[in-house]
């Protein structure tokens, strides 16, 4: 059995890092990303080639990543240079990263399923298409969902013993937990997770250099504010588990360890931060500042834009947006997902459809369940 622990941890931040042979290999990847920024560095549109597209060009076979395999880091679409490097250092871990994207991406989809902006990939090579080259509060959420996905999939990879640079977690035993609890187990690895995720996700807005008082200097400095907020997400929420033993469940004794989040969890947090995303702009020192001053001044763990959103309502090419028609509606809703606005009030059109769910489901000894199907006619409502 697992216990979610309500007791405050004593975390150390993950900023802080630790002394450990880990910590030395990341600063060798620092230098080497100077490096490649030094010695090649070709200008991208904003999202056209992106390490998301990893979620999307599957990389269905991890034994091509053994050492030797080195071409694969070439063939793979959408690194920047820095990150090329990085994938031939810690080839690896480029399974986990793309599995880290596409948990991303989905929990977006889900979190955003019943919104104007949904969420929903374009293509291959772009992943969600023109919208990101706005710097809007869905940018902010979308990177920092992805930033988080990869955390979460790095530091669960450490613990399963995937990787060849990491283990278990070592955080040390939190101060507060009971003496007779014991602190062990094998603990999801969110700080090399943190850590990874900041040197891979991060490598692609370090590479730029954008003149002072850019536009782009602006979006790079908020794309990393949003990245580093989905990564303290999961660290953040990432708690303890402890497992029972002990004559028959008496529970006698304890074993903890730490443990991730289930990422919905993740998603949920972000989407609050979503909502209370703070509107920035550039100011004369070069750093972001609130629009409105009258705001609290966002922290480390909070989403932050620079442009604001298009409605969503029309496709429109230049920003991306594909817009609302034949999106579904509730007639009854007057949220987002209500036909209202939706459809940004042109309207709608009510079909009939017949859906087919299971029901009249039956026990049987022993063990299974026996269900009918049963047809429903439902009205649906769609965006003119
Ligand atoms: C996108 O993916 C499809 C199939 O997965 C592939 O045929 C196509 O070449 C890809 N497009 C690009 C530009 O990579
Ligand atoms: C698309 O959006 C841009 C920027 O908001 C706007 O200037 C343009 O008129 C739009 N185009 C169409 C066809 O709606
Ligand atoms: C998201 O929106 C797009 C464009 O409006 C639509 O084509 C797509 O089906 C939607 N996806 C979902 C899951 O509703
Ligand atoms: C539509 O919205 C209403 C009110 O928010 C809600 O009770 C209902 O479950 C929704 N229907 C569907 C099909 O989502």
């Amino acid at each position: 059995m697992l216990y979610g622990s309500q007791e405050t941890q004593n975390k150390r931040s993950p900023v802080r890092g630790r002394r450990s042979r880990e910590r030395r290999t990341m600063t060798g990847i620092g230098l080497l990303l100077t490096a490649a920024v030094l010695s090649s560095y070709t200008q991208l549109p904003a999202e056209a080639n992106s390490w998301w597209s990893l979620a999307l060009n599957p990389i269905q076979r991890p034994e091509m990543y053994i050492i030797g395999a080195q071409p694969l880091c070439s063939q793979l679409t959408g690194l920047s240079p820095g990150q090329r490097k990085l994938c031939q250092l810690y080839q690896d871990h480029m399974v986990y990263i793309g599995e880290g994207a596409k948990t991303g991406i989905k929990e977006c989809q889900h979190q955003f399923k019943q919104r104007r902006w949904n969420c929903s990939t374009v293509d291959n090579t772009s992943v969600f298409g023109r919208v990101m080259q706005i710097g809007s509060r869905e940018t902010a959420f979308t990177y920092a969902v992805s930033a988080a996905g990869v955390v979460n999939a790095i530091s669960r990879a450490c613990r399963e013993g995937e990787l060849s640079t990491c283990g278990c977690s070592r955080t040390p035993r939190p101060k507060d937990l009971p003496r007779d609890w014991l602190w062990g187990g094998c603990g999801d690895n969110v700080e090399y997770g943190y850590r990874f995720a900041k040197e891979f996700v991060d490598a692609r807005e370090r590479e730029k250099n954008y003149p002072r008082g850019s536009e782009e200097q602006a979006r790079t400095l908020m794309n990393l504010q949003n990245n580093e907020a989905g990564r303290r997400a999961v660290y953040k929420l990432a708690d303890m588990a402890c497992k029972c033993h002990g004559v028959s469940g008496s529970c006698s004794l304890k074993t903890c360890w730490l443990q991730l989040a289930d990422f919905r969890k993740v998603g949920e947090h972000l989407k609050e931060k979503y909502d209370s995303a703070a509107a920035m702009r550039l100011n004369r020192k070069n750093k972001l500042e609130l629009v409105n001053s009258r705001f609290n001044t966002p922290t480390e763990e909070d989403l932050v834009y620079i442009d604001q959103s298009p409605d969503y309502c029309l496709r429109n090419e230049t920003t991306g947006s594909l817009g609302t028609i034949g999106r579904l509606c509730n007639k009854t809703s007057e949220g987002m997902d209500g036909c209202e606005l939706m459809c940004c009030g042109r309207g709608y059109d009510q079909f009939k459809t017949v859906q087919v769910e299971r029901c009249h489901c039956k026990f049987h000894w022993c063990c299974f369940v026996k269900c009918k199907k049963c047809t429903e006619i439902v009205d649906q409502y769609v965006c003119k």
